[in-house]
């Protein structure tokens, strides 16, 4: 049975004291909950994910990389490898968040190096896509997520997608306060979860994690994570404060 999952993206936000307080806010909050068949995961900058990994040992919160690079070492300054995160004691890692694709280059077929290098790592992969709004404007949205997810993950043995969950971002909602409605959310979810079916089998499709993310916060999260094919969010801002975060968690 697939899992459900809230996500919180810190990004490129809380130093490091800044970002141990917060972890431990959220293991706090988590240690009172019944999470059932729900994940919690949060995702640190690099510098702190060692503190991060610390603050949250022995509790249900899971810790998880923004990015990595495909090669496995070398001269490849700034950059850091499957294998650095996996030694932390990772477990998984995000990869083609549309702020990667959109300022720092990676195009699918980085993205599909990166894909193989974190599952040749034994990392499993949040795997980011979605259209921007001139796309979706011109109804070309079902287009641009299929073949993102054709060129990123396709080339796949059906038996990876164990490690596989999928988040849609439509790039138009993402920090923007306007998010996707739950029907629009849905909607997509829907033909994204057809597109693995048709691809692999229905028991993949089935069996894969789908999240929604944009804009998500406690006042809409409830409706959103309602939707059948939606099994939970990749949170950016509302991540960023315990008390929102833990309010997502409680909306399953
Ligand atoms: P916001 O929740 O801030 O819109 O960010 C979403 C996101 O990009 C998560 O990866």
């Amino acid at each position: 049975m697939r899992k459900q999952i809230v996500a919180g993206n810190w990004k490129m936000n809380k130093n490091i004291q800044e970002s141990i307080q917060l972890a431990n806010e959220v293991v706090a909050n988590v240690q009172g909950l019944t999470l059932n068949n729900t994940r919690v995961i949060v995702t640190p900058t690099f510098v702190n994910l060692t503190e991060v990994v610390r603050a949250t040992d022995g509790s249900a919160v899971e810790v998880a990389a923004q990015n990595m690079h495909q090669a496995k070492s070398g001269a490849f300054t700034g950059e850091i490898s499957a294998e650095m995160l996996t030694s932390l004691g990772l477990k998984t890692v995000i990869l083609g968040h549309s702020e990667r694709r959109e300022y720092f280059g990676e195009t699918d077929a980085i993205l599909a190096e990166k894909v193989n290098a974190a599952l040749a790592n034994n990392l499993e992969v949040i795997f980011c896509f979605g259209e921007v709004l001139e796309d979706r404007k011109s109804d070309n949205h079902f287009n641009v997520v299929e073949s993102q997810i054709k060129n990123g993950l396709f080339h796949l043995e059906a038996s990876a997608w164990e490690n596989i969950v999928l988040a849609y971002e439509p790039v138009w909602a993402i920090g923007t306060g306007e998010t996707a409605s739950p029907e629009q959310a849905q909607e997509m979810h829907a033909f994204i979860r057809k597109i693995v079916a048709d691809k692999y089998t229905t028991e993949v499709a089935e069996n894969v994690s789908i999240l929604y993310g944009g804009s998500v916060k406690p006042s809409n999260s409830k409706e959103i994570f309602s939707k059948e094919d939606v099994d939970g969010g990749l949170i950016g801002g509302a991540a960023l404060n315990a008390e929102d975060f833990i309010a997502l968690v409680k909306s399953f």
